[in-house]
């Protein structure tokens, strides 16, 4: 399934559709990692074009070739310092003048150490470091070293930048309303590469999603690590959810990730009183052993999860859920991860993002924890996870035989041309025949048949 939530690991190869090469210096930007990490991307390509380069989707007609990299687990690192190296040998080898960069979290991580590491690299700029770029590229072309700022900022959320929204489909567009993560959970590394949580002021927001709306796009992702604790001044998250609702009706409002600790019942109230707010929420448990889930510094129980999942279900019927898992986590028995396989089996996610255990260093775990489950007992338990999974989306996806669903057009299937795709409000991806529906459009769609993965249709009406 295509999701908005987090496409950790793929790399977006800069799908610059728009954005052609147009300046003296072109640039190629690969993403990694998170959507907050193809929506910093889209602020760095304004930066850049702004100080007069171009963007280039070739990586071969690039000057500076720039990786906005992910640290949250170990392969995912494995898999920049593999590309690295291929832009180093071309350097080495054919292309001296060749710049490369390396953006975001794992840049943030390693600091200088990536210097020693991986040599040949020109710029190294932290996620808090984006307005710096055109000096640090000047810099470093003028004295033929490394430039590299990594500095955290307890301030910056880029609310004055407008993000060119290279890569997009012009349907969907991605909102960052929030930067870092106070929450410390015990594996992650995500607050040591984004620093402290800031959230972005409201009316910036609200104007972004409206200039959205008027350029065409009609669903609107609100990105942040934990949005539902966002505040700024007396707006809360539920706030700005029912102003942007308010402000622009006709567009589909989600957001990515939700933390349980944070998810209210006023939040819930919002999801039921606004048309437009989606009807689905990506909610994290990680996993389904309470103990487990305090040695992960989760800040809640499974039975406290459990409880929410009911009152979110009551409060909004219908309600689809996805989750994040981790199988292996430092001293799981295989009791504990019989619990997440039956917290799994009793609420029927429709989609799940699941992750062997990978330690990182600096983190709580990593510091006072002993990652003691062998290598194949996690590939095992997250293999039996998947599996579940898969059933239980297909089981899911067939009781929506028959129904009729509202999806917004994305654009055309993987497969053909033919045939378009577009999710429908609970976030379920749905093909149908093209015959004279568009992108940006509503359709009424019956669902006539699925995959684990996808929900087959036919039109009914467009609305
Ligand atoms: N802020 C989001 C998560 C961002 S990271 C949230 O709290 O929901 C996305 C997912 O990666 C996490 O939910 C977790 O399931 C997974 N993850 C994070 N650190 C990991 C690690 N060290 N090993 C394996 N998976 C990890
Ligand atoms: Fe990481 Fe936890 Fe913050 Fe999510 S809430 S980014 S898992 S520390
Ligand atoms: Fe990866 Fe950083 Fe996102 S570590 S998941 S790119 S916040």
């Amino acid at each position: 399934m295509q999701s908005t939530i987090p496409v950790l690991e793929d790399i977006d190869a800069a799908r610059v559709t728009r954005q052609e090469a147009s300046g003296h210096q072109r640039v190629y930007l690969e993403t990694y990692g998170c959507q907050m990490n193809v929506s910093d991307s889209e602020i760095v390509a304004s930066v850049l074009q702004k100080a007069g380069y171009g963007l280039t989707r070739d990586p071969e007609q690039a000057d500076v070739v720039l990786l906005n990299t992910c640290a949250i687990r170990e392969n995912a690192e494995q898999r920049v310092r593999r590309r690295l190296g291929h832009f180093r040998a071309r350097k080495r080898k054919r292309d001296r003048h060749l710049k490369i960069g390396v953006l975001g979290c794992m840049a943030e991580r390693l600091r200088y150490k990536l210097l020693e590491q991986e040599r040949l690299v020109d710029v190294v700029a932290g996620p808090d470091a984006y307005r710096d770029l055109p000096r640090l590229l000047d810099e470093s072309a003028e004295t033929g070293q490394s430039a590299v700022n990594i500095q955290l900022s307890r301030e910056e959320t880029y609310a004055d930048i407008a993000p060119v929204r290279y890569g997009s489909n012009g349907v969907s567009a991605f909102v960052s309303i929030m930067r870092g993560c106070d929450n410390m959970c015990a594996f992650c590394v995500v607050p040591f590469t984004r620093g402290r949580e800031r959230s972005r002021e409201a009316d910036t927001i609200v104007d972004e999603c409206q200039a959205l709306f008027e350029d065409g796009y009609r669903e609107v992702t609100l990105l942040g690590q934990n949005v539902n604790s966002y505040r700024h001044g007396t707006c809360s998250f539920p706030d700005l959810l029912n102003r942007i609702s308010l402000t622009v009706p006709a567009m589909r409002v989600r957001y990515s990730t939700s933390h349980p600790k944070d998810c209210s019942r006023e939040l819930l109230e919002v999801h039921r009183e606004c048309p437009n707010v989606c009807n689905y929420i990506h909610l994290p448990v990680q996993h389904g052993n309470s103990e487990v889930l305090e040695r992960m510094r989760r800040g809640y129980t499974a039975e406290h999860y459990r409880a929410l999942i009911a009152r979110a279900r009551e409060i909004c019927p219908g309600v689809s859920f996805s989750t994040d898992i981790i199988a292996g986590f430092c001293g799981e028995t295989e009791a504990e991860h019989q619990d997440t396989l039956d917290l799994m089996r009793e609420i029927r996610y429709d989609y799940a993002f699941t992750f062997m255990y990978s330690e990182r260093p600096d983190t709580y775990a990593a510091r006072k924890m002993r990652d003691d489950v062998p290598e194949a007992v996690k590939k095992h338990r997250l293999t039996e996870i998947i599996e579940l999974q898969n059933s239980i989306s297909l089981e899911n996806n067939q009781q929506e035989i028959g129904r009729i669903h509202t999806v917004l057009v994305e654009g055309n299937s993987r497969r053909s041309d033919r045939q378009l795709c577009g999710r429908t409000d609970t976030n379920k991806m749905v093909i149908f025949d093209r015959h004279h529906y568009v992108p940006g459009q509503y359709v009424r769609v019956r669902v006539t048949g699925c995959t684990s993965a996808t929900l087959l249709g036919v039109p009914v009406q467009a609305i």
